[in-house]
């Protein structure tokens, strides 16, 4: 009796690890009317869209991905992230349908959030707070993000963000957070004084950002990944404890809605490439915003002069010739990732081959600098045009935040019906 109780057991749990993986690629049908651009499936709160010309079943796959508007963007935010999405943008939402391994339509939808929430978790200065947020909006379309295909929005423009972060809180264990690098980092460098609470469980807002969207795809840097795992783990956690047996199923009956687990697991896209830029006075630390030496960093604003006198005082070492990926050589290597970074159409092969016969920083630095500099000019000529039309970046963000709430407020409901809460009738 036991035995077979057991073994039924088994078999349920099989079924609920079949049905549950496959939940992930919830599944929708698409029009395949030519009329429509075969860009931003469904921004409506719905998950599936009607079946319109064939019964043939079509994937969609969210990218969901953002970067704090702290100051302006560095080419660390820019290389790393930035540039990321616009390369899946263009890749997988073209005009031409793109299929997987069995010629099942995937429909890419793409959000690009402006992580504002985060951003004010270390100190910030509330009168520079917008007008970064919005200079980061503009970045992002300066660098490509083209909102008929990608929706791009503030984070707090979305109320279900925060509302989300504290249902999460309340499931993720306290050592989970004083387990991530990040925070050690940063609360070294704050002092325990000036720690606030939002610090040690930004990592829960950002895995309500990731869940609240249901993204299977998170591009973001290296640095990210240990964040990216505490979302799946809180994922794993929030089904495990909400989103099982009958009080579950009888809970989403009552609220119409389908006993699937709320959250599936996000996957990182961590791209190599480019993605860690490190800082110009120490090549093994990260090129970052707080860092308070504006001359460690190239941001995407800089002008051109700028530029050419950062790379001129940038920090090289005493080793003879030009050298890539020596572990001693680490200011070396990062020059030469940034100088292959913005020239995406060479190789390393390629670039090996320049600079072979070269035999000082004194050479080579020049030739870093105009690649640079040629490779941000279109992004801040763009920049300003986009900066310049303040209705159209109302507009787009507008535009974004009510696709993203339309979403977000439907998995915020299905979090709230499967923890049990009251639902306002
Ligand atoms: N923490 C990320 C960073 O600093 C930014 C971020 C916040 C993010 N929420 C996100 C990235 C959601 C990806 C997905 O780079």
């Amino acid at each position: 009796m036991d035995y077979s109780f057991r073994i039924s057991m088994v078999m349920m749990m099989m079924m609920f690890a079949f049905l549950s993986s496959s939940s992930r690629a919830f599944t929708t049908t698409v029009s395949r009317s030519r009329i429509t651009p075969r860009r931003f499936a469904s921004a409506s709160s719905s998950e599936t869209t009607e079946v319109v010309a064939t019964k043939k079943k079509a994937r969609v796959r969210r990218i969901l991905s953002g970067v704090q508007p702290t100051g302006s963007l560095h080419l660390g935010n820019y290389l790393g992230a930035i540039r990321q999405w616009v390369e899946f943008q263009d890749k997988y939402c073209s005009e031409e349908p793109v299929l997987d391994e069995e010629g099942n339509e995937i429909v890419t939808e793409n959000f690009f959030c402006v992580v504002d929430l985060h951003a004010i978790t270390m100190p910030h200065d509330p009168k520079e707070l917008d007008e970064s947020t919005k200079a980061s909006a503009a970045l992002y379309l300066a660098a490509g993000i083209d909102p008929s295909k990608s929706k791009v929005f503030v984070q707090s423009h979305v109320p279900a963000h925060s509302e989300m972060a504290w249902l999460l809180n309340c499931v993720t264990p306290m050592n989970w957070l004083e387990r991530m690098i990040q925070f050690k980092d940063k609360a070294k460098k704050q002092g325990s004084e000036n720690v606030g609470v939002g610090l040690f469980t930004y990592p829960v807002l950002m895995a309500a950002d990731i869940l609240l969207y249901k993204a299977d795809q998170v591009p973001v840097g290296e640095d990210q990944r240990q964040h990216l795992e505490l979302a799946r783990d809180i994922t794993r956690r929030f089904n495990e404890l909400f989103c099982k047996g009958n009080p579950y199923k009888k809970r989403c009956k009552a609220a119409k809605l389908p006993s699937r687990p709320v959250f599936i697991e996000p996957n990182p896209m961590i791209v190599k490439t480019g993605a860690r830029v490190m800082s110009l006075t120490d090549g093994t630390s990260k090129m970052s915003k707080s860092e308070p030496n504006d001359g460690s960093r190239i941001n995407v604003l800089d002008p051109p002069k700028v530029i050419r006198d950062k790379i001129k005082r940038c920090k090289t070492d005493s080793f003879e010739g030009i050298e890539w990926d020596n572990p001693d050589r680490p200011e070396a290597t990062n020059l030469l990732n940034i100088y292959l970074a913005v020239q995406p159409n060479r190789t390393k092969e390629d670039i090996l081959e320049e600079i072979k016969d070269l035999s000082s920083w004194g050479q080579f630095k020049p030739k870093l600098a105009d690649a640079i500099v040629e490779h941000l000019e279109p992004i801040q000529q763009r920049y300003e045009q986009v900066r310049a039309d303040e209705d159209y970046l109302n507009t787009v963000l507008r535009d974004g935040a009510t696709a993203a709430n339309g979403i977000a407020q439907t998995t915020l409901h299905a979090t709230r019906v499967a923890m049990g809460f009251t639902i306002p009738k």
